[in-house]
């Protein structure tokens, strides 16, 4: 066992390293499995965006070569590559963030890694999955584009003997997920959605909800998290909901299932497209009366979908003021919050995500089974899992928070 040998020398060198690497962080949070993110069906629909970024048709083992040459930094001939990476796109400052941990992570260990990128797509996703299988991986860390779509990749990474590894998203549907690590994403839409409650004065306040992509579990989380803060303020007439006729059909009840969220989610979706994103927030306010805008109320659920959110907002001449929920602590989140732009965003330690998944993948490779605080039922399998708490970000604590701890550097931002 060559193999065996040498990744265990790797191993140890690793987990120091990446331990000191990574710096103190958060210990995870052993919390009961979310029961919504384990019973209800994930919906099918895959949106326009994702179908347009499809590549055109080309054999699998052709897409995979060129997917691999294309993405990555070419691998030396010849070594072993024990863990490949599969994030779902570049196209979102959060999947940098990880990919920039995990390189600073685990290049400090002088270990070998290989990430590749799925733009968005699942066909890309797989012929990633299959690319890596090819050079001998015996980890995947992979955070699907799809949760449910993304069960065929992990059935091929189980029929080759390699432990799957879900990665901030849920893989859905399948037996062949060996461990999840994620955030407490339930926490993420609560504090979203309590920072609202908590600036709300009175009653009638308009309220627009927007949601991810109902292809990723982690949007029905979040949501389920924020509802379950926000309802209570809807039922006593705090809020109005503005731009739901979904979400006020049932905006009686406090606790949804799978498909009374997915059917919100449908109509509020941004499908975690900034131009979806904006192109939604133009249509409400374009359907909405001046009297349904005013001081607004804005759950919105990640970064990168609030500036754009935002600054559709801020271009309204019937807005007179917003607050306006993000997460995920972006570089130019940060900024937007120091400006005044932003309200408040969920910082996600995204160090403490990459320690926790380099620490399951040692885990599988030494052939024990990592250590889990709970676990989360995929629709298949109850599969077990650590979670790490989340932190919430307003101008108040934005200097403690991310720049006095040493997320970022002061330098990064202007007006601190
Ligand atoms: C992640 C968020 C991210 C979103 C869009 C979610 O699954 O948890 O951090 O902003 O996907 O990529």
């Amino acid at each position: 066992m060559r193999f065996k040998g040498a990744v265990l020398t790797l191993l140890a060198l690793i987990t120091s390293s990446i331990l000191a690497a990574c710096g103190s962080t958060p210990t995870a949070v052993p919390t009961a499995a979310p029961t919504a993110a384990a019973t209800a069906a994930t919906p099918a629909a895959t949106t326009a965006a994702t179908t347009a970024a499809a590549p055109a048709a080309t054999t699998a083992a052709t897409t995979a070569a060129a997917t691999a040459a294309a993405t990555t930094d070419a691998a030396p001939a010849n070594s072993t590559l024990a863990v490949g990476i599969v994030l779902p796109t570049k196209d979102e400052p959060r999947w940098i963030q990880d990919e920039t941990r995990f390189r600073e992570a685990l290049t400090a260990a002088g270990y070998q890694v290989e990430i590749l990128f799925s733009q968005g797509d699942s066909a890309k996703e797989k012929a990633n999955v299959e690319a890596l299988l090819t050079k001998g991986i015996k980890v995947l860390i992979i955070c699907p584009q799809d949760g449910t779509a993304a069960a065929a990749a992990a059935d091929e990474a189980r029929k080759a003997g390699v432990k799957v590894i879900s990665y901030d998203r849920l893989i859905r549907e399948t037996d062949a997920v060996d461990y999840y690590v994620t955030f407490d994403s339930l926490a993420v839409g609560a504090n979203q959605a309590q920072y609202l409650v908590d600036n709300a004065k009175g009653t009638g306040n308009p309220l627009y909800l927007y949601a991810g992509a109902s292809s990723d579990n982690n949007a029905f989380v979040f949501f389920q998290g924020a509802w379950k803060v926000l309802q209570p303020k809807i039922a006593d007439g705090t809020f109005v909901i503005k731009n739901s006729s979904e979400a006020v059909a049932i905006q009686a009840k406090a606790d949804l299932t799978r498909d009374e969220q997915s059917k919100i989610i449908g109509q509020i979706t941004t499908n975690w497209d900034f131009n979806a994103a904006k192109t939604l927030a133009e249509s409400n306010l374009t359907s909405a009366q001046a009297a349904d805008k005013g001081n607004v109320f804005i759950l919105a659920p990640n970064d990168g979908t609030a500036r754009s959110i935002a600054d559709t907002f801020a271009a309204d001449k019937d807005v007179k003021s917003f607050l306006v929920t993000g997460q995920d602590a972006e570089k130019a989140s940060v900024q937007y919050i120091i400006d005044g732009k932003q309200s408040m965003t969920v910082f996600k330690d995204v160090r403490t995500l990459v320690k926790d998944a380099i620490t399951a993948a040692v885990s599988l490779l030494e052939g024990k089974t990592p250590t889990a605080s709970g676990s989360y039922n995929n629709g298949k399998v109850d599969v077990p899992a650590v979670q790490s708490a989340v932190v919430t970000v307003d101008k108040a604590n934005v200097k403690a928070a991310l720049i006095t701890s040493g997320y970022y550097q002061a330098s990064d931002f202007t007006g601190l």
